[in-house]
């Protein structure tokens, strides 16, 4: 719709960003698009959402807005630059973002393009941009749209789009969490769930509502963070997150699988050195792995010791490097081998134990057939001490 250029404000000496109306600047819906944009972005005051200085009324001959300027780099940027992120740097985001999008459709505002491109990340804040084409889903809305001419009207971006904005008909919050969870998929895979070459092709997959399992691309990927996307991935929004604070708690459990508890500190020491932090997390969740494994090979527990071997394979390829970190070694098809030591220990407490019983069990029969008399006293005697040496 438009440029955005970096300026300098002289009075206030500072950096802002302003978004100038440029296509269709004399086209009456393109203006009203603006005017709505504006509205939005004065409504929503929240540390994840860019914050608007000043706008040129809708009026003016040429229609601006004033903008903070958020340094730094778009995820579509990031994402092109890095290549896939980590899954713990994307779930901090994807709570910084579903922090946003609680504000907004607290103020029955939906956004209905949530992609990387307006997603910002700048020394670990996260800033939600671009309310271009924002729409309201409640009469009783900030933004005084229940006339809105869009209401129809399919914008959006294919891709990132839900069902429901394709076609254009009931909108609510739900169609941003669906996008919200095409955003963390594409930020930990470089696809789209829901990819193929033409538009139609990608209209059509989303009904049929199939698409490859994040693990494909990523073997790094937890089954915890698969099933949090499926629940924003559903063709039925009904099947969906029912609200962003909903999906936000879901991504703290998975926080809390990686060891993260600070999420904007977490982000800035991404955002300061990506390759250090990768580091630092792979460690981390390499720990919190072990420490599973280990209880699960304590409970017994076969399947999910294999699926918690798997992580730590993908983590740590080599065979005595998975050895030195879980102190567990495995055979040929990848099953825990528990070692000698443990075995003969686990004899010699079976030999002892059958012993015991053993002893017990004669002293009881001898007693028996003693007081049906087919034994004498003296010999019952003479049994029971023999039994008492050999059993204690
Ligand atoms: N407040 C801002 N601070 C810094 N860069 C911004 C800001 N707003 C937008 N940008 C940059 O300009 C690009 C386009 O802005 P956006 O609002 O998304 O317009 P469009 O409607 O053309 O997509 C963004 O992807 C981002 O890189
Ligand atoms: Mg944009």
């Amino acid at each position: 719709m438009g440029k955005v250029y970096l300026a300098d404000d002289p009075k206030l000496n500072r950096q802002v960003a302003i978004k100038v109306l440029t296509a269709g600047a004399n086209d009456e819906s393109f203006r009203h698009r603006f005017r709505i944009e504006a509205k939005a972005i004065a409504t929503l005051k929240h540390p994840n959402i860019v914050e608007l200085y000043d706008y040129s009324g809708e009026d003016a001959a040429d229609l601006y807005l004033v903008m903070e300027f958020v340094p730094g780099l778009s995820l579509f940027h990031m994402l092109a630059h890095r290549g896939p992120l980590s899954e713990a740097t994307v779930v901090c985001i994807g709570h910084e973002l579903a922090l946003a999008l609680e504000h907004a459709h607290a103020h029955h505002v939906v956004h209905r393009d949530i992609k990387p491109e307006n997603i910002m990340l700048n020394k670990g804040r996260v800033v939600l941009t671009d309310f271009g084409v924002v729409k309201a889903f409640d009469r009783d809305n900030p933004l005084g749209t229940h006339a809105d001419r869009t209401l129809t009207q399919v914008l959006g971006t294919p891709g990132f789009m839900s069902p429901e904005q394709f076609i254009g008909k009931n909108i609510d919050a739900r169609t941003d969490i669906f996008s919200a969870g095409v955003v963390l998929y594409n930020l930990t895979t470089s696809h789209l769930p829901f990819e193929a070459p033409t538009v139609e092709g990608m209209f059509s997959r989303l009904r049929r509502g199939k698409y490859a399992d994040p693990r494909e691309y990523n073997d790094q990927l937890s089954a915890q963070f698969a099933d949090l996307l499926s629940k924003c991935l559903a063709t039925k929004p009904k099947d969906r997150w029912p609200s962003a604070a909903q999906m936000r708690d879901a991504l703290l459990e998975c926080l809390t699988f990686h060891g993260v508890k600070e999420v904007r500190q977490e982000l800035a020491k991404y955002d300061k050195n990506p390759a250090g932090h990768a580091v630092e997390q792979r460690e981390r969740r390499l720990d919190v792995l072990v420490r599973d494994l280990k209880v699960a090979l304590k409970d017994h527990n076969r399947q999910r010791a294999r699926s918690l071997i798997q992580m730590i394979q993908a983590l740590a390829p080599a065979e005595d490097m998975m050895r030195e970190i879980t102190g567990v070694t495995l055979d040929a098809q990848s099953r825990p081998v528990f070692d000698n030591s443990t075995r003969s220990r686990r004899r010699w407490t079976w030999l002892v134990s059958g012993m015991l019983v053993g002893t017990a069990l004669g002293i009881g029969v001898a007693a028996a057939l003693y007081s049906l008399g087919f034994i004498s006293e003296e010999l019952l005697d003479s049994l029971v001490e023999l039994g008492t040496n050999v059993g204690f």
